[in-house]
Order: structure tokens, then sequence, then C-alpha cells
């Protein structure tokens, strides 16, 4: 059935990754017909949010800020939600961990290649033994859900954590980024040895996206209007 429009909530997802955007729609779309899931590309909308927190949880705030603030003001519910990922290595007190992005030094304006980063990773872990890392994702999500008569506002996050190592040379061809440095400890594979379909039931953002549905869930069924495409918002 299809749901009245003026109950539509719109999610609109941060990234432009067509890779991320496919993983997280039908998990998303699954929770609810009122569901209705974008991305700023799709709207049309360019927001450039600079990651100046210190921690996943405050860039990832930031972003989903950002795109609530823009978008809230011509659509009445919305969802926004960003994402923040960073490896944590313990032989290097955390590092890179919120600059996993730009972790091998560059010429000043010039942004490290995902190839530059595993080198100067394995540059950095030369010669050290203990090679325990974790890969961490928080994914904030931002909105205004129906409730009643009136709009229920929002803040949230989710972390997902998957526990593994830095192997001593690339392993595999899949995936992006570290994926070929991170052994997986429950599967002794690094993720670039994995298909993305396997990765993508176990990785960091996985788990952080599932957290964040079932948070989600919990937060409409406590303060929202059912998610029904048969209820009528008054
Ligand atoms: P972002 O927050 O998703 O942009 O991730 C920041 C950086 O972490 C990226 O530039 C990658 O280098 C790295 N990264 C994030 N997710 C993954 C992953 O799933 N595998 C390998 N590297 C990742």
């Amino acid at each position: 059935m299809q749901a009245p429009a003026e109950n539509i909530i719109t999610i609109v997802l941060a990234t432009g990754n067509l890779d991320k955007v496919k993983e997280l729609r039908p998990l998303l779309e699954n929770v609810s017909p009122l569901f209705k899931v974008t991305t700023l590309k799709e709207l049309g909308v360019e927001i450039e949010v600079e990651e100046t927190e210190e921690t996943l949880e405050g860039n990832a705030l930031l972003k989903a800020r950002a795109i609530f603030n823009h978008l809230s003001k011509t659509l009445p519910f919305i969802i926004a939600l960003a994402d923040d990922t960073g490896l944590e290595v313990d032989a290097l007190q955390g590092a890179p961990g919120v600059y996993s992005a730009r972790y091998a030094p560059t010429a000043e304006g010039i942004a490290p290649t995902y190839e530059d980063n595993v080198r100067h990773l394995l540059h950095s872990l030369n010669g050290i033994t203990n090679r325990n890392a974790r890969f961490r994702t928080v994914i904030a999500l931002k909105g205004s859900i129906p409730s009643g008569d009136n709009s229920f506002g929002f803040e949230h996050t989710a972390e997902g954590v998957v526990s593994g190592s830095i192997t001593t040379e690339k392993r595999g061809n899949e995936g992006f980024g570290y994926d070929p440095l991170f052994l997986v400890d429950s599967t002794a594979r690094t993720y670039a040895e994995m298909s993305t379909a396997e990765k993508n039931t176990l990785s960091h953002r996985a788990l952080a996206l599932k957290k964040a549905i079932a948070d989600l869930k919990n937060i409409i069924e406590n303060h929202g209007t059912p998610l029904t495409s048969t209820q009528k918002h008054q």
C-alpha cells in the first residue's frame, strides 16, 4: 500500500559513495514503508563539512547536524545519517584513529592516497610485534519524526567495532583503504580477502548500522507515531 505523503520520513545519507548507499538503502527501507532513503547527490544539494572534531562521534554529528539544519526547512520529517570511521592501532596509541584518511604525510594541501596510508602504516609498525588493532565506525542520526500532532526531534549515535590485527604485508585484492592490512580476528582473513558481500555482513560499518537501526526503531516506538503505511498522521 502506498504510504500517505504527509507521513513520509526522508532519510538523507551524507555519503556519496555508491557502494555505501547500496548497502544502506535496503536495510533502512526495510524498517518502514514510510522511510524514503535518498542522498545529498540525489537531492541536488552540496554541503561541505570540514571534519574539525577530534573524535569519530564529533565528526559524524557535525555532518548529520549540517545536513539536518540545511534540509529540515523544506522537509517536515527528516533523518540525517552520517558516519565516520577510524582504524585504531594499539602500538600507535590508537593512531591513525580519527585521522585515518589523512595519515601519511604529504605536501601541503595534497590528500594521501589509500596506498600512501597503507605504506605509512606498515612503515610505522616496522619491527613491532604487537599488531593489535580495531576498526571503529560511529553513525550519527539527527532527526525530526511525526509524533501525534507534533514532531519529535532527536540526536543519536551508534557504534560498531571489529577487532583484528595489522599484517606485515598486504593480503587480498578486494575492498579499499586499509582492507589489505586488516586481519579480522573472527575469520583469520583480511577484509581484502573477502567479497564485498561477506565484508558487509560483519564489518564495523555493518555492525554500527545494525545498532543504529535497532536504536532508531526504539526511538520511533517510544516517541513517534507508529510506522505503518495505514496510520494516518492527523
Ligand atoms: P570514512 O570516515 O568512512 O571516510 O573513513 C576514513 C578513512 O578510514 C578512509 O579514508 C579509509 O582510509 C579508512 N576506512 C574507512 N572504512 C574503511 C574500511 O571499511 N576498510 C578500510 N579502510 C577504511
